[in-house]
């Protein structure tokens, strides 16, 4: 994890000509050059120097670019790197982009200092995401390789230079936590699936426990007297048992119902009997990023100790097409007393939700439940990877939930239920069949989901698209993304905490 000191501006000295510093200087700069007032201060005795440079490359302090001085005349540090930012910027996103740009362009040099002054001065808060995108930018996952090449060494200490470092600090302690769980969500995305397997997984969740989060395992025995049939079927081909991990952080009131979050998590995705293709199966690894969410929100949830109920389950299963594994055509029986006929192995992670979101909601009685999983293909072809997909039986949850989006970048987009998509999960055999055809798989999926739910409000996050495989941003660069937790972590901080 990225080391963040926070320091006075008082405290980052110009440094004339006569005394070298080396190292990074890195300041924000926006529309006609305008930068913060003690920005302005630091680096007068070099304005001439930065306004030639500009206009020599044609920076113009647009939010995007930026602009690297060598040995700025004037100015001690051999490196004055201006980045683009605009004074219209006020979602915690904006703030963390911009950490996280001001961050890769320090990286690298060794120790570095942003100096963080804003055109329009910041907020504690504001100043606290930027480092947050700062962290996650920093995130890396190199531990399989065994020669780490130069150029891609990232800096692994930064000095941000604030107006109020005291109220910053107070600020990071709080989203401090929430850089931890995003990139706990983002490793156990990437790790491969021979070392992340349901025990281990659940082993890693167990570590939750350091910050008071409450874990049980469950194993297969336990499940199987349950009555989990649906869940156990996807892992019977495996050699590796399932799990049902519940985590539990109660910093609410003793009386106040839970919130509840729920994750797909299929270490890996071979698609069963229903065999995949073999381009890109290697991705499957990644059909936990709906469990890993949950866990990295736990985590960050716990760290910051949040005055919220909140229970947290991940159904872990591995699906694989062994001689015992299941078929087309096999009939199995939920939880929830409800049949269903298999069509597709290929189609797993409604299956383990199936019994998840049913236990939850008995044995819990949560105030919501919200799941998370990586569950089709249809979803990516749908709304690509900008979007989650949004299926809910609640309009105030929704809101939320999108209101939340917009404000941290984890966009979610609302798609249809109904009774005429209901009736395609119909089997001629059983309750229901576990796919719908080929129309509107994001939606069939999501119906035969709600099937499993009562009256709780209820909302499904279709996350295929931007759980794994994430284009490059200021604020990650890995593969897994760590998706859901910044957008979750600031649902329950502005909506279910007191
Ligand atoms: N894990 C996959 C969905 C998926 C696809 C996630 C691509 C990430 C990237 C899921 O279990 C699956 O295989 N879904 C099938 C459902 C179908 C058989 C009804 C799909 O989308 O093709
Ligand atoms: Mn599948
Ligand atoms: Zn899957």
């Amino acid at each position: 994890m990225l080391k963040i000191d926070f320091t006075p501006f008082s405290a980052v000295k110009a440094a004339g000509p006569g005394e070298r510093k080396s190292g990074v200087l890195i300041a924000f700069a926006g529309e006609g050059l305008k930068m913060g007032a003690a920005a302005e201060k630091l680096l007068a005795p070099a304005k001439s120097a930065i306004d030639r440079a500009a206009r020599a490359g044609k920076f113009k302090g647009a939010v995007g670019s930026s602009l690297d001085i060598l040995a700025p005349q004037g100015l001690g540090w051999d490196r004055l790197v201006l980045v683009g930012c605009s004074p219209k910027e006020k979602k915690p996103l904006d703030f963390a982009s911009l950490g996280g740009s001001a961050f890769a362009r320090a990286s690298g040099e060794g120790a570095s200092v942003v100096f963080f002054d804003l055109p329009e001065a910041a907020n504690a808060d504001q100043t606290a995401q930027a480092a947050l995108g700062a962290a996650l930018r920093a995130y890396k996952f190199d531990k399989y390789q065994t020669k780490k090449k130069d150029e891609n060494k990232t800096a692994s200490q930064l000095t941000m230079a604030v107006s109020e470092p005291a109220a910053v600090k107070k600020a990071y302690g709080v989203v401090g936590g929430l850089a931890e769980g995003v990139t706990l969500a983002r490793t156990l995305v990437n790790e491969p699936p021979n070392v992340l397997y349901p025990e281990e997984f659940a082993k890693r969740a167990q570590e939750l426990s350091k910050l008071g989060v409450e874990v049980e395992v469950l194993d297969k025995k336990t499940m199987t007297r349950l009555g989990m049939g649906a869940l156990l079927g996807v892992g019977q081909g495996s050699v590796r048992e399932s799990r049902l991990v519940v985590m539990r952080w109660n910093g609410g009131a003793k009386t106040e119902k839970p919130v509840a979050f729920i994750g797909k998590g299929v270490c890996f995705d071979t698609g069963g009997i229903s065999i995949k293709p073999a381009a890109s199966m290697e991705d499957m690894k990644g059909d936990m990023a709906g469990a890993a969410c949950v866990v990295g929100l736990m985590h960050s949830l716990a760290a910051r100790k949040a005055k919220a109920n909140v229970v947290g389950a991940i159904g872990l299963v591995e699906n694989m097409p062994d001689g015992g594994a299941q078929r087309p055509g096999d009939i199995v029986k939920s939880m929830s007393g409800q049949t269903i006929e298999i069509i597709n192995t290929d189609a797993e992670g409604r299956l383990v939700l199936a019994d998840v979101l049913w236990y939850v909601q008995d044995r819990f009685k949560p105030k919501f439940m919200i799941d998370l999983a990586t569950l089709t293909g249809a979803i990516l072809v749908a709304l690509g990877q900008e979007y989650a997909g949004l299926f809910s039986n609640d309009d105030d949850l929704s809101a939320r939930l999108k209101q939340a989006g917009e404000e941290t970048g984890e966009k979610v987009w609302r798609l249809p239920m109904g009774a005429v998509y209901d009736k395609m999960v119909d089997s001629k055999f059983a309750d229901m069949k576990n796919t719908g055809g080929r129309h509107a798989g994001s939606i069939t999926a999501a119906q035969f989901l709600q099937r499993f739910v009562n009256e709780t409000p209820w909302a499904h996050l279709d996350i295929a698209g931007t759980g794994m495989g994430s284009p490059a941003s200021d604020i990650n660069q890995s593969w897994g993304s760590g998706w859901g937790v910044r957008l979750l972590d600031r649902l329950v901080r502005d909506f279910y905490e007191k």
